[in-house]
């Protein structure tokens, strides 16, 4: 059985419904992220887990135990807010301790468990220091021991990582991850990095306007995009419209996109149906010119540093086209190529099948 379930789960606010039917069971020690646009209800939905937000409608349940309208203190919960209000008065040691404090945890054990959890986020040595005089990152992970010292049963983390430039955040992340591995605690982080979510979890929810998309492994959702909306979200994606001029009995069908035919694997489309394809940048390769191979001119080229993206123009519209900066000599603007992908590679996105006109 599965340890954090939601059922049903949806949040009003006056006539709004911010969430809407949230299913979702988290098993015990899984790393799941909530990702999504602002605005899509992850706050919302972690507070609801927390208990700040009361339920509309559904039913929470924690380790077989129903929390849906439990007090937020007896929920066995630690939580780190994107802004991790540190006591500013307080040294990182008192900060640690504090919530040992509050659940009335001897002296002895209490300093015994402010070192493991300070240790655990290799600020031991910053123990005496006050916020003020600690990195934002140091902050941040001082929110984290503050969490983790109370044994939660399960850590909620909103945006945790926010206030980081972009280095720390990388760090942070994979710090984040190690911790959550060694201690093996229950973790569900809000996000709207897409980038962090793949890097850190178990696996992702997407939500968009209240609503779960998709839950799936960080690699599964990324080659396997359920919408259109995830597919250009989590990652890059080259969305084609088109229009099906062929079936095959094994699932395959054939997908006229202006003067260009492309196959993909597509049970239960129809000839004639209207799709949308989405095929990604670095599964595409640049290679000579060819009869049997779509080509098209480099329209702009761009040095991301490890990879080369380009622009290229093609009778099948324009293609983003991601390359290893390895040894091979990069194609210059306003030259012609040939591109080529395997057509495994090719998705359609599900509920963009529709009759209707093609507009491209
Ligand atoms: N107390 C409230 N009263 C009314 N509406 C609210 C309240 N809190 C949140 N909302 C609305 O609920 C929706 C979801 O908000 P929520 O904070 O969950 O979004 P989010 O996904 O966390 O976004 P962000 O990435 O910007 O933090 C938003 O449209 C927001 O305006
Ligand atoms: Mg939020």
């Amino acid at each position: 059985m599965s340890f954090l379930t939601l059922e049903n789960v949806s949040k009003c606010y006056g006539t709004a419904q911010v969430v809407c039917d949230m299913n979702l069971s988290v098993e015990k020690g899984e790393f799941v992220s909530l990702l999504g646009p602002s605005g899509c209800g992850k706050t919302t939905t972690l507070q609801m887990m927390a208990g700040f937000a009361d339920v509309s409608a559904g039913r929470i349940t924690l380790a077989g135990r129903d929390i849906t309208h439990a007090k937020p203190n007896t929920r066995g919960l630690g939580i780190v807010f994107q802004s991790y209000a540190l006591f500013p008065h307080m040294s990182v040691h008192d900060n640690v301790s504090f919530g040992l404090e509050m659940r009335r945890v001897p002296k002895a054990e209490r300093a015994e468990r402010v070192k493991a959890a300070l240790a655990l986020v290799h600020l031991e040595a910053h123990a005496t220091r006050y916020p003020r005089e600690l990195s934002g990152g140091q902050r941040q992970r001082v929110a984290l021991a503050r969490a983790l010292v109370i044994e939660p049963q399960v850590l909620l983390l909103d945006e945790p990582l926010s206030n980081l430039d972009a280095k720390l955040r990388e760090e942070m992340q994979f710090e984040l991850r190690q911790i959550q591995r060694k201690v093996g605690t229950t973790t569900v982080m809000v996000t709207h990095d897409q980038t962090e979510a793949m890097s850190i979890s178990d696996r992702v929810v997407v939500m968009e306007g209240g609503r779960v998309t998709q839950i799936d492994a960080p690699h599964r959702l990324y080659e396997h995009p359920q919408t259109r909306f995830i597919s250009s979200f989590v990652g890059k994606a080259n969305l084609l419209e088109g229009r099906v001029s062929a079936t095959a009995t094994s699932g395959w069908a054939t997908v006229q996109l202006g003067a260009v035919s492309l196959d993909v694997q597509a049970p239960g489309v129809g000839v004639g149906d209207a799709v949308v394809l989405s095929l990604r940048p670095e599964k595409i390769r640049l290679l000579p010119e060819r009869r049997d191979r779509l080509s098209g001119t480099v329209r702009e080229r761009f040095f991301l540093g490890s990879q080369w993206l380009y622009r290229v123009e093609t009778a099948a519209g324009e293609l983003v086209v991601v390359c290893p900066n390895d040894e091979a000599a990069p194609v210059e603007e306003g030259m012609r190529t040939g591109l080529e992908w395997s057509a495994q590679q090719v998705r359609l996105l599900a509920g963009a099948t529709h009759a209707g006109e093609v507009t491209a």
